[in-house]
């Protein structure tokens, strides 16, 4: 009796940003995450009883169809709900949907703009709240990303990625992947779109080595990862859209610019992607990409994350 009376008051265990973790607690998810993929055909069910609501107040197909597959898989149930379909989409509060929701189910996705939504769910829920992106970050996407990098070039520690184009959420959750896995970030973005200054000085404090340069050519210098992602954010309005494409025309990840990275470098792009946009055909098409594995690895990355939440 007294262990379910402590099992219920233990604090839940949110998955919200990289930051919040040490490296070997990363490294300990990632290597659940092989092992789940490893064992993807087991018919283990370690979930099995267990509801997961996912809540998409913004678009999503990867992200919606792998915690999905993954919670099935698993032997538990999903409830995808949009805002638009719930109260909060009129107006009930976070914290009553926080509280009504942690009597129904075992734990909660949210993919929101506003991040102090995620903050709030988290600090009102009695049950873990995964993060599905907010406008400032995009953990499970990195998860997965780093994932997909050792698998096809070994431990990234002590390796050089670059980021070209925007410096946007999934920036952000790269540059905290940086401190915590012990890579090289070198960021290569205009002035007016650069990585978000919290992130930079939080990097800086915990000795990172992410450095920025406005040079695309400079940022992919023997680098052995490439990664980028769409302009135009979920968050950003459209109205800006001709003045950020002329910003970021340069950054555009080409064949050219690959040809400056190491010659085995992968490309990664968390996708939706867009050709001749962010990415030239040649590139997200062609010998180096990996980004199919890396949209494949969302699933096992969250199987990882799931199985660490639902303890
Ligand atoms: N990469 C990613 O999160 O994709 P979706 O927006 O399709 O979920
Ligand atoms: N930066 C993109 C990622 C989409 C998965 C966005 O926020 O729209």
């Amino acid at each position: 009796m007294s262990a379910v009376i402590e099992l219920r008051s233990a604090a839940p265990r949110h998955f919200l940003d990289l930051k919040d973790f040490s490296g070997a607690e990363l490294r300990a998810l990632l290597d659940s995450a092989a092992q789940f993929k490893r064992t993807r055909r087991s018919g283990k069910k370690p979930l099995a009883g267990r509801t997961l609501a996912l809540i998409f107040e913004k678009p999503s197909t990867r992200t919606r169809v792998s915690f999905e597959v993954a919670m099935r898989e698993l032997g538990g149930d999903v409830i995808t709900l949009s805002s638009r379909d719930m109260q909060l989409g009129r107006g009930e509060s976070i914290s009553d949907t926080a509280n009504v929701l942690s009597r129904y189910v075992d734990a909660i996705m949210l993919r929101t703009g506003a991040a102090a939504k995620l903050h709030e769910l988290a600090k009102h829920a009695s049950v873990p709240i995964i993060n599905g992106l907010t406008e400032l970050s995009h953990p499970c996407q990195i998860m997965a990303d780093i994932l997909t990098f050792e698998e096809h070039r070994g431990p990234i520690g002590g390796q050089a990625i670059a980021w070209l184009g925007d410096g946007n959420n999934v920036a952000t959750s790269f540059i905290e992947a940086a401190a915590r896995f012990g890579f090289s970030l070198r960021l290569g973005c205009p002035e007016a779109h650069g990585p978000s200054r919290d992130a930079l000085a939080w990097a800086k404090a915990q000795g990172a080595d992410v450095t920025v340069t406005t040079d695309p050519r400079a940022a992919v210098a023997g680098a052995r990862g490439v990664v980028t992602d769409t302009w135009l954010s979920m968050a950003d309005s459209p109205d800006d859209a001709a003045e950020r494409f002329a910003a970021l025309g340069p950054y555009q990840v080409t064949p050219q610019l690959m040809a400056l990275a190491a010659p085995d470098a992968v490309f990664l792009h968390c996708l939706p992607a867009h050709r001749g946009e962010e990415v030239a055909a040649a590139v997200i098409d062609g010998p180096a990409s990996v980004v199919f594995d890396e949209a494949e690895n969302r699933l096992h990355a969250q199987k990882a994350i799931l199985a660490w939440c639902l303890g």
